[in-house]
């Protein structure tokens, strides 16, 4: 899919102020995983989604129109460990509420750092997300940053975890955002999701 155009057009704290006249795919991951430099690289825009070395950069949630068609949603992380534990509840309250309430979500991209074992937290999300019924897709980044080998290996204990808890593994994308890997079939995936929501 070719992204012609990409937009800012609101962030958000307040999820009954969000967008609901398009399909929308959120990411979502801890601070600092790299969502931002994500939506970035698959839009090729430089700076469109504010990224920052330090986490904690987006804390609302950000629409980005695509083709005039769809919105990439950039959202806050969680578990940044500096946050203060009303803020961070104030949080994950308000990304519960927006997930659950989005009458347009097709997909939820939870961003995995491909360098790090599996995480409580983002095995938590995900299991959340199952147990709501939310659709979600595994997307490992920075992966520029691994070895093949060392990749695979990170990888394959993620699946094990999964499939402690569930019967099927969601579909899962490998991408660095400094050399834009797997731009192309995310993208796709997407293109394919948002013609199945046409023709359906
Ligand atoms: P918050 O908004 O704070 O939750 O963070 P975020 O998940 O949006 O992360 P962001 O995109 O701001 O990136 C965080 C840091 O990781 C930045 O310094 C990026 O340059 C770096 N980064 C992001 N993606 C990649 C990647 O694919 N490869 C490498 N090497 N660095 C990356
Ligand atoms: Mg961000």
């Amino acid at each position: 899919m070719e992204i012609k155009q990409a937009e800012f057009v609101i962030s958000n704290s307040d999820p009954k102020k969000i967008p609901t006249d398009k399909v929308e795919y959120a990411f979502i991951g801890r601070s600092n995983v790299g969502k931002s430099s994500l939506i970035n690289m698959l839009t090729n825009h430089k700076k469109l989604a504010k990224t920052s070395a330090r986490p904690g950069k987006t804390q609302l949630i950000n629409h980005f129109l695509i083709n005039q068609d769809w919105y990439l949603v950039d959202l806050p992380g969680y578990g940044y460990a500096k946050a203060s534990k009303s803020a961070r509840s104030t949080w994950e309250r308000f990304i519960a509420d927006y997930l659950l309430d989005s009458k347009q979500l097709a997909n939820v991209f939870v961003l995995l750092d491909c360098r790090h074992e599996p995480q409580k937290i983002d095995m938590e999300f995900m299991n959340w997300c199952g147990e709501k019924g939310i659709p979600f897709s595994m997307v490992f980044t920075k992966v520029d940053k691994l070895s093949s080998s060392a990749l695979q290996k990170n990888v394959a204990k993620y699946k094990k975890e999964m499939l402690k808890q569930w019967a099927e593994i969601p579909p899962v994308f490998m991408t660095s955002s400094d050399s834009s890997f797997g731009r192309e079939k995310l993208l796709n995936y997407i293109d394919q999701i948002n013609k199945a929501l046409k023709n359906g």
